[in-house]
């Protein structure tokens, strides 16, 4: 954030222990005992955090393809033009039928006097199309008298060829939605969408919306599934949603709350979302949240790609980077009763007042929720007094709910100190952490939970990126210096399980032309997405988590940085596998010995996958989306020795059966 005050030093100084002077000439041992297990690794390890950020949900993870579909952003014509063909004539007015339908106010009045005269509308950033893939166009419509004969959709590439197109005849004069679909016959990265009357007369719209068929599992009102695609490859452990800041708002009325976000998606009420102007270096004018993706959704994604959801619900707090509003102490119960909702809307039976709103939404059997986070990123006795409104009555009516908590933006100094004391005083369940720091900070403090009090509340950490540049700045690349240093702490957060019980990068995704913040874990355009360095990382750790620590040493002492070396290893007790994970932060390759005590004789093949780059700058990109991916080989273990080769700059992850 732009005024933030982080700790960190700015500058990525490329100096790792060991570097140079560090050579092959010894060859390093390390000892892996592997029947003395340290700590269970929780099955929500490695996870998500997903937050509508540049361009994560409306015009990136939600498929709907219009922007400004009800006409609600600021600006009510925001995304559309008035499209005029062949010297039509026609006007428009934009209505507010206010408190009728305070979710969805607006709606646009078409008037044609000679046909050939309507709307076009550009999408977010253009709208991605796909050859020979069906969309489907849906309208809310109110016919006036006249002669209208009909609506015709056409769908138009960038150089104004129509690419597809379909018609419909509204034919009531209450308002109605009207459905069609066809196929498109090219693809295209930016394609608009013009809705033509033709014949004259008057008639009202609302809702106008385009949807590729391909969406994740084919749902209406789906998700992209590439980009869907990306987060089930990952197996992640949980999902944490809706953010970030966006929980918090701007202002305490542009917070999110969830209840506006499920029931029909005419009845979401749109927010501005926290991100369109907070960086000047990157405004987004256009950026509303629609909530089509909203907490139902979230946590059907969840299920579906097997993650744990964790919902962070506002603190009764507005962000404290902007207006800092707090809602008074004797008016926090709707807040807190928010949250009570929110748990029988997972959990409860399709009886209660809120399962039951589940249910009438498709899903009759509970989400089981298991936590909740109240707060992100809040500081302050302000937030110790309403967080203890919340965990009283949050642990009065579900015992067994697990409540993250916030410790605010950094992971040290006053404002960290001061919290993370009071919520172990406390006894919290779970402490959020969160760290944006240079890949020196990452590669420094992999030692950062070695001494944690074992018996205190868990820790989330919550978000954390290495940042190439400075927190915020535009310049940050997703390059691997910052993915390996990441790789490296995360040996520490894994060695250290039995306290961390989660951890998830941050922001998720990111849009190409429509991003606010970098780095992010995955870039996408209309069309394509990839993982970066980093997203790599993520997926490594994740798919080869086990299920409990075992101790790597090196001269007794845990390895975490001298020479270069980080390390930590988990027992799969699923497939009986020891997995080993090494990085090598050196730029010289290494040479080395693991020798895995307190397993039966082990000889034979063990396998090992190495993500590296000779070149810290690496990144991947659309055009070269594997310049840093993982690549698959196998090494030899004889007499329970398995000698490695780490390439300069590595992470190398070795599983071999015990
Ligand atoms: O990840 C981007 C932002 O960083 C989050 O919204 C916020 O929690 C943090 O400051």
């Amino acid at each position: 954030m732009k005024n933030q005050l982080r700790i960190y030093a700015a500058s990525a100084v490329l100096l790792f222990a060991g570097s140079s002077l560090v050579q092959a000439q010894n060859q390093k041992m390390f000892v892996v005992k592997a029947n003395e297990v340290k700590a269970k690794v929780s099955p929500t390890m490695w996870g998500l955090f997903f937050e509508d950020i540049n361009l994560g949900a409306d015009g990136g993870l939600y498929a709907e393809l219009v922007l400004n579909r009800s006409f609600e952003l600021d600006v009510p014509m925001m995304g559309w033009k008035e499209k005029k063909e062949d010297k039509a004539e026609g006007s428009y007015l934009i209505l507010n039928r206010g408190n009728l339908n305070p979710a969805n106010r607006r709606y646009i009045k078409l008037e044609s006097s000679t046909g050939n005269y309507g709307l076009s509308n550009v999408g977010f950033r253009g709208m991605g199309i796909k050859k020979d893939l069906q969309y489907d166009f849906s309208i809310l419509a109110r016919q006036h008298e006249g002669s209208l004969t009909g609506i015709r959709i056409e769908l138009v590439g960038e150089k104004g060829a129509i690419i597809g197109s379909a018609k419909i005849q509204p034919d009531s004069k209450e308002w109605k939605r009207y459905t069609v679909s066809f196929i498109a016959k090219e693809r295209v990265d930016k394609a608009r969408l013009d809705v033509l009357l033709d014949g004259k007369g008057a008639i009202d719209l609302d809702m106008i919306s385009l949807f590729p068929k391909d969406t994740w599992k084919e749902r209406k009102n789906g998700l992209r599934s590439d980009m869907v695609q990306m987060l089930a490859d990952m197996k992640p452990g949980f999902l944490r949603f809706p953010g970030g800041c966006i929980v918090e708002g701007r202002t305490l009325d542009e917070r999110f709350q969830w209840k506006k976000t499920i029931g029909p998606i005419e009845n979401r009420q749109m927010v501005i979302n926290r991100w369109n102007m907070e960086f000047k270096h990157r405004p987004t004018p256009d950026y509303f949240q629609s909530f089509g993706l909203g907490f139902y959704e979230y946590f059907q994604l969840c299920e579906d790609i097997g993650a744990k959801p964790l919902p962070i619900l506002n603190a009764g707090m507005a962000c404290q980077f902007n207006t800092a509003e707090v809602v008074p102490l004797e008016q926090l119960d709707p807040y807190i009763q928010d949250a009570l909702d929110l748990i029988e809307f997972a959990n409860g039976p399709a009886t209660s007042e809120w399962g039951k709103k589940r249910a009438e939404m498709g899903h009759p059997a509970p989400f089981n929720m298991t936590m909740i986070g109240i707060g992100n990123e809040n500081w302050g006795p302000q937030y110790l007094e309403r967080l203890a409104l919340f965990t009283k009555a949050l642990k009065a009516k579900y015992p067994n709910i697990k409540i993250v908590n916030s410790s605010g933006t950094d992971p040290k100094g006053d404002r960290f100190d001061f919290l993370n004391n009071s919520l172990r005083a406390n006894h919290a369940d779970i402490i959020d952490e969160h760290y944006y720091g240079t890949p020196q900070w990452f590669l420094e403090n992999a030692n950062r939970y070695d001494n944690y009090d074992r018996k205190g509340p868990k820790v989330f950490a919550g978000e954390y990126a290495a940042q190439s540049d400075k927190i915020a700045s535009p310049e940050n690349k997703n390059n691997w210096l910052c993915a390996m240093s990441e790789a490296a702490f995360m040996t520490g957060l894994e060695r250290n399980a039995d306290v961390v019980e989660m951890a998830s990068y941050a922001p998720l995704f990111a849009h190409i032309e429509g991003w606010q913040w970098t780095p992010d874990l995955i870039w996408v355009d209309n069309l394509r997405s990839y993982g970066t360095a980093n997203y790599h990382v993520q997926k490594l750790f994740s798919l080869n988590k086990g299920t409990e620590v075992v101790p790597v040493l090196s001269d007794n002492q845990v390895v975490a940085g001298k020479d270069g070396y980080y390390a930590s290893a988990t027992i799969d007790k699923k497939t009986n596998e020891l997995i080993l994970k090494v990085v090598n932060s050196s730029k010289e390759k290494q040479e080395c010995e693991f020798r895995i005590d307190g397993a039966p004789k082990l000889n034979g093949k063990a396998q090992l996958t190495v993500l590296s780059s000779s070149d810290l700058k690496a990144e991947n990109t659309f055009d070269k989306p594997d310049a840093v991916s993982p690549v698959m080989n196998q090494v030899a273990v004889k007499n329970k020795v398995v000698k490695l080769t780490l390439s300069p700059y590595s992470l190398n992850i070795m599983r071999v059966k015990i």
